[in-house]
This record gives C-alpha cells, sequence and structure tokens, in this order.
C-alpha cells in the first residue's frame, strides 16, 4: 500500500523538529526524528566506551538498536531518552558517526521500515534525497546561521542553562560543515524539495505553509 510520507531535512537548528512533530500531530501521522536516531548511536557508544575509530563496532551498534518513535520523543531499547541525547557531547559525536556509510545503511533501512508500515513526517538531513526519494511532500528548512543559534540559545536559557551565543554559533557551523561536505547523503535540498526560509517566519506560518502544501497533495 502506498503511505503518505513528509520529508523535512535542513541545516542544524533551522527548527525542523519543532514543524515536523507539529505537522504530524495536526496530520494523526507519526513523527520520526532521524536526528535522535545518529544521536542514540552516539549516546550508546559514549556509555559503551566504543571508540569513533571502530566503524564495525559502530555500525553493529546500530543495527542491533531498536528505535520507538512517538511525538514526544523516543525510546532507545525501551529507554525513555530526551536531554541525554541534546548534550554537546553527542552533538559532536553524533555528526562524526554520521559521517560513516555502514552507520548510515543500518538506520536508513531502519527509517525505511517505520515508512514502510506508517505514514510519516520523518526530518534529518537525508530524507528526501535518499531515505523517501518519493516522499509526497518534501520541504527544505532553513534560516540564518544567526538566527538558528539565537533559536538554540534562547530554548537551552529556557532550561536554566547558560550558554556563550557565540559558542552556540560555532558549534552549529561546524556541524553544518560536516554534513554538507561528507561523503555519504551529505546534506542537501532534494531537487523537488520547497525551499522555506524560516529566519523571519514563526513557527505556527512555516507548520501553516506544510499544512497548504498538504491540502493541495490530498
Ligand atoms: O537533527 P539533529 O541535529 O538531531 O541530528 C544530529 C546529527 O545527526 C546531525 O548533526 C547530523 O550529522 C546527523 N544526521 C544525519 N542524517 C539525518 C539526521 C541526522 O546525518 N537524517
Amino acid at each position: 500500500m502506498s503511505r503518505f510520507q513528509i520529508a523535512i531535512d535542513g541545516p542544524a537548528g533551522a527548527g525542523k523538529s519543532t514543524v515536523a512533530r507539529l505537522v504530524a500531530k495536526q496530520l494523526g501521522l507519526t513523527y520520526v526524528d532521524t536526528g535522535a536516531m545518529y544521536r542514540g548511536i552516539a549516546w550508546r557508544a559514549l556509555k559503551e566506551n566504543i571508540s569513533i575509530s571502530h566503524e564495525d563496532a559502530l555500525s553493529a551498534l546500530a543495527k542491533e538498536t531498536q528505535f520507538q518513535l512517538e511525538n514526544e520523543g523516543i525510546r532507545i531499547n525501551g529507554q525513555w531518552l530526551n536531554e541525554e541525547l541534546r548534550t554537546p557531547q553527542v552533538s559532536q559525536l553524533a555528526s562524526a558517526i554520521a559521517k560513516m556509510a555502514k552507520v548510515r545503511q543500518a538506520l536508513v533501512s531502519k527509517q525505511q521500515e517505520i515508512a514502510r508500515y506508517q505514514n510519516v513526517v520523518m526530518d534529518g538531513r537525508d530524507i528526501g534525497t535518499h531515505v523517501l526519494p518519493h516522499a509526497n511532500i518534501k520541504v527544505f528548512l532553513t534560516a540564518s546561521i544567526e538566527k538558528r543559534a539565537h533559536r538554540r540559545f534562547l530554548e537551552l536559557q529556557a532550561k536554566g542553562l547558560s550558554v556563550n551565543e557565540k559558542t552556540l554559533q560555532e558549534e552549529i557551523r561546524k556541524r553544518d560543515e560536516n554534513d554538507r561536505k561528507r561523503k555519504h547523503s551529505p546534506l542537501r535540498k532534494a531537487e523537488d524539495a520547497i525551499l522555506i526560509d524560516t529566519t523571519e517566519q514563526s513557527i505556527p506560518e512555516v507548520v501553516e505553509k506544510i499544512l497548504e502544501l498538504c491540502r493541495t497533495k490530498v
């Protein structure tokens, strides 16, 4: 049976997960946060002391890990994880692990399997180009780096964490560069994706734009 699929890609901090979660809720679709899957492998690698140089061990970890994607977050091997996946250490390691072809293959096949049985809103870096090339709707969300860093800064501040905005900006810039320049499935806009720049747009405006796109497709 053919499924309804919305693919949302873009650089770090462009608002993908917030927008994707809201669109999924509105339409009653399953939200799949693929970044959380890469983060989950990074988190497990740190816990189990697996070095970044052991690509085979990391890809075995990716194959054997069970993910349950829910609108509010993710369970990894049954354990509910949220803030643990958002630390700078996990972010950096996830971005390094995401360069590895074998890890990507393992996670991409799990992502495709989820989309085989459910209607999904999936966000990441390679969803429209690689994971769901036939998605009904493809969106590429972007925003200026200053705006993306500022949003992340406000998010962390609201959680009571004190962070330097310039440091955040540098961290995001590095992750973007890693994602854009990597050999396997680099971050890029699919040719048939709609570009939405969120620098000057609110989350509800972007969500409405995507819902409007969906209305024209059904
Ligand atoms: O989206 P998020 O920032 O949580 O993703 C964490 C990292 O996982 C990204 O920096 C990126 O390197 C990687 N990633 C990826 N492909 C995806 C989703 C995330 O390479 N589909």
